[in-house]
């Protein structure tokens, strides 16, 4: 179990990166303050994911693909590419001094 953040260094919409198992992975605090982890790598072909916090998905830099926060499922296709599978979710644990740890 390793330790990402804790609750206030990550603001209510905000996001932030760090590395899960030798992955580049993204830590998302939503909009309706769900807290969410992902591998920030695009299974459609590798590009590099970013969380959009105007519009609460996440965007493929690649293909322009957008996943929802809230499961990683694929909220929009690529005008070039279909995407089959949504982002590989990381389960997080949040303790009683909202320290957040990457099971
Ligand atoms: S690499 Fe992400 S949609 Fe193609």
């Amino acid at each position: 179990m390793e330790k990402i953040a804790n609750r206030k260094d990550i603001k209510l919409g905000g996001s932030l990166p760090f590395t899960h198992k030798g992955e580049q992975a993204i830590l998302v605090r939503t909009k309706e303050d769900d807290l969410v982890a992902y591998i920030a790598i695009c299974p459609h072909a590798g590009g590099n994911i970013e969380w959009d916090e105007q519009i609460n998905k996440l965007l493929c830099e690649t293909h322009l693909s957008l996943f929802d926060g809230k499961d990683g499922s694929v909220y929009r296709h690529s005008s070039a590419f279909e995407v089959r599978n949504g982002l590989t979710r990381i389960e997080l644990k949040v303790d009683e001094d909202h320290n957040i740890y990457a099971l």
